[in-house]
């Protein structure tokens, strides 16, 4: 099935979940397209996971388009949402619009995602104006980190709660065609679900949402570096990794790899010709 703002819509109001992972390239994106899975982030975790950054900030522009563009090609029937960086919308409409321009254009992304509530729907309306579906983002927003003061939970108290489901209402209101709740209170994630019409895509934020996204490193055990609670492991790639390279390393070191099926032949004639 081919996946689209459309069917994302479709599945919600079917009651029907939507799965979402990251991915940041082509071979990944292709096993993912080929498992079934509704949805692909092109996250600017893309700055930790796989650049090594310790936050999201630094991540460009042309880091974006460049990795979009890989999954773009592996992914057939999967939709693509494409991240738009730290200061790629924030400073105007102008600039919003200009970088989510760049970004469907060259990563060849269906749809981009931006970070904030009501302070970014000026952004999130003239983007929407200009045929290229938003999904929001609120809750633990990381590019905010430095303003939160950390990876924290977000809206435990009663103002910030009814922060987070205005902000909600608000960027349904400008035209986001679904929002990620990130690090929200299990709860407070559902009331947000049962009130707004456009798909909610949680992470961190328990089961009642409409669908769920993890960053793949994380759920494949590959990134040690931190381990979020919510994140739960569905396979050890990672030791499974370490153990092919650890073989190939002694094979090598063996001299039993390459073997002769690994290698190509020449007829010996040749070989006592040469001076
Ligand atoms: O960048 C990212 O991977 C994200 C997801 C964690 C939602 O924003």
């Amino acid at each position: 099935m081919k996946n689209t703002v459309a069917t994302f819509q479709q599945m919600k109001n079917d009651g029907q979940k939507i799965s979402m992972l990251t991915a940041y390239d082509y071979s990944m994106a292709k096993l993912m397209d080929d498992s079934g899975i509704n949805g692909i982030l092109v996250g600017d975790s893309l700055g930790m996971v796989m650049l090594g950054y310790t936050d999201t900030l630094s991540v460009t522009m042309e880091d974006m388009i460049h990795h979009t563009a890989a999954v773009a090609r592996g992914a057939k029937d999967t939709l693509i949402v494409g991240d738009m960086p730290f200061m790629s919308y924030q400073t105007s409409v102008y600039d919003a619009v200009l970088n989510a321009g760049r970004l469907m254009k060259e990563g060849r992304c269906h749809a981009v995602k931006l970070e904030g509530g009501a302070t970014v729907c000026p952004q999130i309306r003239a983007i929407t104006d200009a045929s290229i579906p938003v999904m929001a983002h609120i809750g633990l927003t990381p590019q905010s980190i430095n303003a939160f003061g950390g990876f924290k939970v977000q809206g435990k108290t009663q103002a910030a709660a009814q922060k987070l489901l205005d902000d909600a209402k608000a960027v349904e209101e400008a035209g986001a065609f679904a929002v990620v709740l990130e690090c929200v209170p299990a709860k407070l994630a559902k009331r947000i679900s049962e009130t707004i019409s456009i798909p909610t895509i949680g992470i961190g934020a328990g089961a009642d949402c409409d669908g769920q996204i993890l960053v793949y490193q994380d759920m494949l055990s590959m990134f040690s570096d931190f381990k979020p609670k919510f994140v739960k492991q569905f396979a050890d790639v990672g030791t499974a990794m370490k153990d092919g390279f650890s073989s190939y390393i002694q094979e090598v070191q063996a001299g039993v790899f390459p073997a002769k099926e690994h290698t190509f032949q020449i007829s010996d004639d040749i070989i006592d010709q040469l001076y």
